[in-house]
């Protein structure tokens, strides 16, 4: 079982992510942090919180840890995406109240812990901007350094979609983004390249409904506002960046990386936020990430129905863990 720890900022496709993410047996959560970044971390967190307790079923030994971390980044302008996520960020989606409180302790606490207590074994899925972990590697150096690897949904090689040049999670805290890469950390990269390619077609779409379930039908629900988002974006499929990181984790056969050097533009003119991938090994710098260039589509689609099903399958993720 893997160790992972879920920094994001839910939004849609994180809420997928962490859906899947909760019913993958070979995974073990120890815990959720938020940051703002698609809506602001006041929401962010009650969504998290939200998405535990519906995976949770009302199982009180399936309560997965919640913490709040920062709301902007320190240098950049506050960005958010209310026009794909809806201003709630599910997408006007209702979700069971939670029976359990956010955490005391801030998002970079709880991940220091976790790492310190993992002896090692901890990955950090950062599906959102990265302010919280590089809080987190500001404040607490040694423990950060634990940190087995972290995998990033964020950047490009090519074209952005924040602007031209930068992706979204970059583009809300290239500081932040530009620390994490520079950490030393073992460091995969979903960025666009791949990430736009985990599309889900309208059929598709209309595919999961009909399965429908306890969790499958709010996701699909969720699902349905985002592709409206898209479609009002003139594209008619939706892409599901933040759960192919949770897919590859899951799988590691979904995602082909190649080891290249990553730097993050922070004063660019145009291109602020912008991953610099040095595809060509131009600047003859070490490789500082693996970088996703290739997947296999049916295979993830496959697996996220597998794992969003598996919520109603007997024994399955929503009973308690001793019926299990
Ligand atoms: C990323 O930006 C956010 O809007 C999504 O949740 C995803 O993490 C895609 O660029
Ligand atoms: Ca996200």
């Amino acid at each position: 079982m893997k160790k992972i720890l879920i920094d994001c900022d839910p939004g849609i496709d994180d809420a997928i992510a962490i859906l899947m993410a909760l019913a993958a047996p070979e995974l073990e959560v120890v815990g959720i942090t938020a940051v703002g970044g698609n809506v602001g971390v006041d929401t962010t967190a009650r969504n998290a919180l939200a998405l535990a307790a519906l995976a949770a079923g009302g199982a009180p030994d399936r309560q997965v840890p919640v913490a709040r971390g920062a709301d902007l980044a320190m240098f950049a302008e506050k960005r958010r995406a209310e026009s794909v996520h809806g201003i709630d960020g599910l997408g006007g989606v209702r979700l069971p109240e939670p029976s359990w409180p956010l955490e005391k302790i801030p998002a970079w606490d709880f991940i220091r812990d976790a790492a310190l207590r993992s002896g090692g074994s901890l990955e950090i899925v950062a599906i959102g901007p990265l302010t919280n972990i590089a809080m987190t590697l500001a404040a607490y150096p040694a423990a950060a350094r634990s940190i087995k690897a972290i995998h990033i949904m964020g950047g490009s090689a090519g074209l952005g979609n924040a602007t031209p040049a930068a992706e979204f999670n970059i583009y809300a805290d290239p500081h932040a983004a530009a620390a994490v890469f520079q950490s030393g950390i073992p460091i995969t990269m979903c960025g666009l390249d791949v990430t736009r390619r985990a599309s889900l077609t309208p059929s598709g779409l209309e595919a999961l409904k009909a399965i429908g379930g306890r969790v499958l039908s709010p996701a699909c629900a969720m699902l349905d506002h985002y592709l409206a988002a898209y479609r009002g974006f003139g594209l008619n499929a939706l892409a599901l960046h933040d759960p192919l990181v949770v897919a590859h984790i899951v799988d590691p056969s979904l995602v082909t990386f190649r080891p290249y050097r990553v730097e993050v533009e922070t004063e660019g003119k145009y291109t602020t936020g912008k991953t610099v991938v040095d595809i060509h090994g131009i600047a003859k710098r070490p490789p500082n990430a693996q970088v996703g260039v290739e997947l296999d589509v049916v295979g993830f689609i496959a697996l996220m129905t597998r794992l969003l099903c598996s919520y109603d399958a007997p024994g399955g993720q929503g009973s308690s863990r001793e019926a299990r």
